[in-house]
């Protein structure tokens, strides 16, 4: 009986002892690092207590009880010491909410944007001259010096290689100066009849000013028949016209000179600032440049190698950007590149 009573209070002063450890173990943990480590020594898997519990079966049946319900009340305090000094160190950390979504503030607005005025202007051409029977065609940016300059009638040394003067990657290859290349391209590859329009980028050596910008954009319109005449150039261009800047618009058309076209004219529309009435945006004029165009001259037939015999056809070139500032009443062609949110809202 003495021996017995003897380990069991032998065990008694351990987990005491054990337990006075602990709470000083916990009380010198400065980080929660450490204070994890302390749980892991006397509440781990393999900690002190744990090892406590395995000797509790050799005890007598009497012992059992006393011994285990003293480590449990010593458990219970090293964790209670774990859990207050746990809280200390984490001051202020907010505990999860439980409600975390409230449905009654109002949504985040979603931001949309929207397309720039000359891709705009652009998408409206091509639906245009779509619905008058064009097929869209791309042709690349950079491009061969044949067909910027040479397919189109224009020699080197030719002076009208100025007007179309642009970058150049290599001796023979070049940033396109004008849409007009696609036109050699397309009936390089097809036989007539066709009609299709060309839009795209295209650069030139220009400074910019109020209606010059050294990147713009050209569509590119081109016709190839059997009886295709000078009537239909005029007709078409009015219709488009009127279809993108209201009914009111009249257009004329200059005589002018394009290597690749004969007879070639400048196409103005009636300023659309003014109504023809003459205002500073055109200079007092009442009427804005807008497109180059012409019949398709007999020796860009032959480049191709269609019989300037059996065909004829019309082609023109419309700047976009032009087409987008008359439009939507920009006076300035560099504030549709300057991309200010302020102005492009507006449109
Ligand atoms: C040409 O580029 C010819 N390829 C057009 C053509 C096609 C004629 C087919 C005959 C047959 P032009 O250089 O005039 O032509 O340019 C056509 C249009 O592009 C101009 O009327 C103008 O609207 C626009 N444009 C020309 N240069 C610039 C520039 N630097 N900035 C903005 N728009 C320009």
């Amino acid at each position: 009986m003495r021996g017995r009573f003897h380990i069991r209070n032998a065990m008694i002063e351990e987990i005491k002892q054990i337990r006075e450890q602990a709470l000083q173990a916990i009380e010198r943990a400065a980080t929660a690092d450490e204070l994890e480590q302390v749980r892991i020594r006397y509440l781990g898997r393999k900690g002190v207590f744990k090892d406590l519990m395995g000797r509790i079966p050799q005890l007598s049946a009497e012992e059992k009880p006393l011994v285990g319900k003293e480590s449990n009340l010593a458990r219970k305090a090293v964790e209670q010491g774990l859990k207050e000094k746990q809280a200390q160190l984490a001051p202020g950390k907010p505990e999860a909410p439980k409600e975390i979504f409230d449905i009654t503030l109002p949504g985040n607005r979603p931001r949309f944007g929207r397309l720039h005025p000359i891709t705009r202007a652009a998408y409206e051409l091509i639906d245009i001259f779509a619905r008058l029977g064009f097929e869209v065609v791309y042709g690349p940016e950079m491009e061969l010096e044949h067909y910027n300059f040479e397919a189109l009638n224009i020699p080197p040394e030719h002076p009208s290689r100025d007007a179309f003067d642009t970058f150049f990657i290599k001796d023979d290859i070049l940033l396109r100066s004008h849409t007009s290349p696609v036109q050699i391209r397309t009936m390089a590859e097809r036989r007539p009849p066709l009609r299709i329009v060309a839009p795209g980028k295209v650069f030139r050596r220009d400074t910019p000013d109020a209606s010059h910008y050294p990147v713009f954009h050209q569509i590119e319109g081109l016709a190839v028949g059997d009886n295709i005449t000078l009537a239909d150039l005029k007709a078409v261009l009015d219709i488009a016209m009127k279809a993108f800047f209201g009914p009111d618009t009249r257009t004329r058309m200059r005589p002018s000179f394009f290597p690749f076209t004969e007879p070639s004219a400048e196409v103005d529309i009636s300023c659309t600032f003014c109504h023809g009435e003459g205002c500073s945006t055109c200079g007092g004029k009442g009427w804005t440049e807008l497109l180059g165009a012409g019949m398709v001259d007999p020796n860009v037939f032959k480049a191709v190698g269609y019989d300037p015999e059996k065909y004829t056809g019309f082609a023109f070139g419309l700047g976009i950007d032009r087409a987008a500032m008359y439009r939507f009443g920009i006076t300035d062609i560099r504030l549709l590149f300057d991309n200010d949110l302020r102005l492009l809202n507006q449109l």
